[in-house]
C-alpha cells in the first residue's frame, strides 16, 4: 500500500525500524504441548531433539526446543527460587538445556505472567492479593541454565483493585521485558498476553503494545491438541480456525515482530497430508511461526518430506516478512499473494471444500496490471518448474493447498494492492468458527457481505489513499459510504491505523460496516468491531511523513509501574 497513513500505535514498536537483533525472520522449532501436554520427562525432551537433528529438520530450520507447562513444582524452594519438577527432571534442568545446546539446538522454556500457570504451576507474576513479582529473578535463573527462548503464558494474572486487565497484563509483559534485558542473554520472548483479550475490544491495544516487548506473541486460541482416547479425531477444524483469526493481524507484524497463530500439528494423527500441506503453506503465507508440536519420532517419511519442504520454508522465513493478502475468497477457496525479497511473489490457493478444486488464475486477478505478461513459476509442492505461464492453474484435492513462487516479466508492470477489504465478527461462539461466519468482505456499492469471491469485493489502494474498485472510488456522501466516480477530493480520500481503522480525511470520520451489511461513515469509536477493516497487502501500515489526521482512538492505557 503507498500511501495509507498510519497515525496510531507505531511508536509503541521500536522493532519497526532496521535488522532486529531477534527473530529477524518467524522463529521455528519444537514444543512439547499440542502433543504431550504434562505427560513428559527429560526423556521425552531429549528424546524429540535428538529426532529434530537426525530427521533433517533441524538443518532445515527447527532450531529450539521448548519445554512447556508442567516442567516446575507449585510452589518456590525456601530462596524463592523455581524448581524443576524432580520427577521429570531428576538431574536439575541445566543438564536437560546443555545436551539441547550439544545438539546444535536452542533451548526455550515456558513461564506464566501469572501467580501460577495455567496448569496451576509456580508461576513468575504477582502473588494472588498482591506483592513482588519473581520476574528478574526467573529470569536470572533462566540466564543461568542457558535459555535462548522464554514463552511467558498469562493464565492467573493479578490485577489490583481498580487496575484493568489490560493495565496488569502491560506491567507483567513489561516487566519480564525489562528482566530480560538486565539478565544479558538474547532471549528470544514469546507473550501470550493477546490471546487472553480475543473477541474484547482490548484486543488490538494489547497487539499493539507487545510488539514492543517481545519478538512474537499467541493472539489466540490453542490449535487443537492431541487426544490420546481418540488420537485419529481430525483437528483440520482447528487449523482452519487459527489461520482465519490470525490471517487479518498482518498490521501488527514486522521483522522481529510476529503474529504466533500457534503450534503446526501437520504431520500428526488427526491432521492428513493434504491437510498437514495446507497447515505448512498458509503459517508460510503468513510469514507465522513454525513450531512443531508432535511426537517426531512416530512422523511418516511423507510428513517428514511435508514439513521440511525446503521452498515452503523459505517463502515462511523470507526476510520482508510480510503476511499474505486474502485476495479473494468464496464458500470453496481462499487466494492468497504475499510479496518476496528480489522481486517474487508467493501464491496460494486453499481449497477448503470438502471436493476438488480446478483453479486458473490471470496475472490481471494477483494484482499485476500488465496484460501479456508471464511468470516464472515454481510449484511448491509438486516441485514443478515453468519458465513463462500466463496462468497459474492447479487441480487441487479436499483441504489441500496448491502453492507457488512466481517472478513476473516486465511486462507484468508493477504489483498494486488488489484483494478483499474484511471486517471480522470478534464473537463467534465456539462451534460456528469457520471462515463464513468469521470475517466479511466489504463490497460495492457498499455493504458488508459473507465473502463471495466477486469483481464488487476486490478492492484496489491507491497511491493517492484512494480506495478502488472496477475504477470507482470509495467515497463518503453525508452518512454513506458509496462507490463513485472518483472526484479525487478529501471525499475519496482515506487513511489507515494500526488499530484497523479507515477514516475519511474529509470528515475524519470512520467506515463503519454493520454485520446487518450497513456501511455508514460515523464517529470513530474505540475499537469498534464495524470499525476495524484489513486491507490488502497485509494490511502493513507504512508511516508517511507526519500523521495528517487527528487520532481517532484515545490513547493506549498506560500501565503504571509497580
Ligand atoms: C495455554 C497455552 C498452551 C500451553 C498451555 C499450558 O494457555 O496456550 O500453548 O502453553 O497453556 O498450560
Amino acid at each position: 500500500m503507498a500511501a495509507i497513513l498510519c497515525v496510531a500505535g507505531a511508536a509503541s514498536a521500536p522493532a519497526l525500524a532496521g535488522t532486529p537483533r531477534l527473530a529477524a525472520t518467524p522463529p521455528m522449532g519444537w514444543n512439547d504441548w499440542a502433543h504431550y501436554q504434562c505427560g513428559f520427562t527429560a526423556q521425552t525432551i531429549l528424546a524429540n531433539a535428538r529426532e529434530l537433528v537426525k530427521s533433517g529438520l533441524a538443518a532445515r530450520g527447527y532450531d529450539t526446543v521448548t519445554i512447556d507447562d508442567c516442567w516446575m513444582l507449585k510452589t518456590r524452594d525456601r530462596h524463592g527460587n523455581l524448581q524443576p519438577d524432580p520427577v521429570r527432571f531428576p538431574h536439575g534442568m541445566r543438564p536437560v538445556a546443555d545436551a539441547i545446546h550439544a545438539l546444535g539446538l536452542k533451548f526455550g522454556i515456558y513461564e506464566d505472567a501469572g501467580y501460577a500457570t495455567c496448569g496451576g504451576f509456580a508461576g513468575s507474576g504477582v502473588p494472588n492479593g498482591g506483592g513482588r513479582p519473581h520476574f528478574l529473578a526467573d529470569a536470572k535463573l533462566f540466564a543461568s541454565w542457558g535459555v535462548d527462548y522464554l514463552k511467558l503464558d498469562g493464565c492467573n494474572v493479578y490485577a489490583a483493585k481498580g487496575e484493568s486487565q489490560n493495565a496488569a497484563f502491560r506491567a507483567a509483559y513489561r516487566d519480564e521485558h525489562l528482566a530480560l534485558e538486565r539478565v544479558g542473554r538474547p532471549i528470544v520472548f514469546s507473550e501470550s498476553a493477546p490471546a487472553y483479550f480475543q473477541g474484547t475490544p482490548d484486543w488490538y491495544d494489547v497487539l499493539s503494545w507487545v510488539r514492543g516487548y517481545g519478538q512474537l506473541w499467541r493472539e489466540g486460541s490453542d490449535i487443537e491438541i492431541f487426544d490420546r482416547k481418540n488420537p485419529d479425531r481430525s483437528r483440520f477444524a482447528s487449523v482452519m480456525w487459527n489461520y482465519e483469526y490470525n490471517l487479518p493481524l498482518g498490521r501488527f507484524q514486522t521483522p522481529g515482530n510476529w503474529n504466533d497463530s500457534d503450534f503446526i500439528i501437520g504431520g500428526d494423527r488427526g491432521v492428513t497430508l493434504a491437510e498437514s500441506r495446507s497447515q505448512l503453506s498458509l503459517w508460510a503465507m503468513m510469514s507465522a511461526p513454525l513450531i512443531l508440536s508432535s511426537n517426531l519420532d512416530k512422523l511418516s517419511r511423507a510428513a517428514l518430506a511435508v514439513l521440511g519442504n525446503r521452498a515452503v520454508i523459505g517463502v515462511d522465513q523470507d526476510a520482508l516478512g510480510r503476511m499474505a493478502t486474502l485476495v479473494r475468497r468464496d464458500a470453496s477457496h481462499d487466494v492468497l499473494i504475499k510479496p518476496l525479497t528480489g522481486g517474487r511473489y508467493a501464491v496460494a490457493v486453499l481449497n477448503r471444500s470438502p471436493g476438488t478444486l480446478h483453479i486458473g488464475l490471470s496475472p490481471r486477478e494477483l494484482g499485476f496490471p500488465g496484460g501479456a505478461c508471464r511468470f516464472e513459476t515454481h510449484e511448491l509442492w509438486t516441485n514443478a518448474r515453468n519458465r513463462a505461464l500466463s496462468t497459474l492453474s492447479a487441480t487441487i484435492a479436499a483441504h489441500d493447498t496448491a502453492m507457488w513462487t512466481i517472478r513476473p516479466d516486465a511486462r507484468c508492470g508493477a504489483p498494486a494492492d488488489v484483494g478483499t477489504i474484511t471486517r471480522i465478527v470478534p464473537k463467534v461462539p465456539r462451534g460456528h468458527r469457520d471462515a463464513e461466519r468469521y470475517t466479511l468482505c466489504l463490497a460495492a456499492p457498499g455493504k458488508v457481505e459473507r465473502c463471495a469471491g466477486t469483481g464488487q469485493e476486490t478492492w484496489t489502494l491507491g497511491p493517492d489513499d484512494t480506495v478502488r474498485t472496477a475504477g470507482e472510488c470509495l467515497a463518503q456522501s453525508g452518512d454513506r459510504a458509496v462507490v463513485r466516480a472518483c472526484g479525487l477530493t478529501a471525499s475519496d480520500r482515506w487513511h489507515y491505523t494500526v488499530l484497523g481503522n479507515l477514516i475519511n480525511e474529509a470528515s475524519h470520520r470512520c467506515l463503519t460496516g454493520r454485520t446487518s451489511g450497513t456501511l455508514s461513515v460515523a464517529a470513530c469509536q474505540h475499537n469498534a468491531a464495524s470499525q476495524i477493516w484489513s486491507l490488502p497487502s497485509g494490511g502493513a501500515v507504512r508511516e508517511v511523513g507526519a500523521p495528517r489526521m487527528a487520532r481517532a482512538a484515545r490513547p493506549m492505557p498506560g500501565a503504571a509501574r509497580r
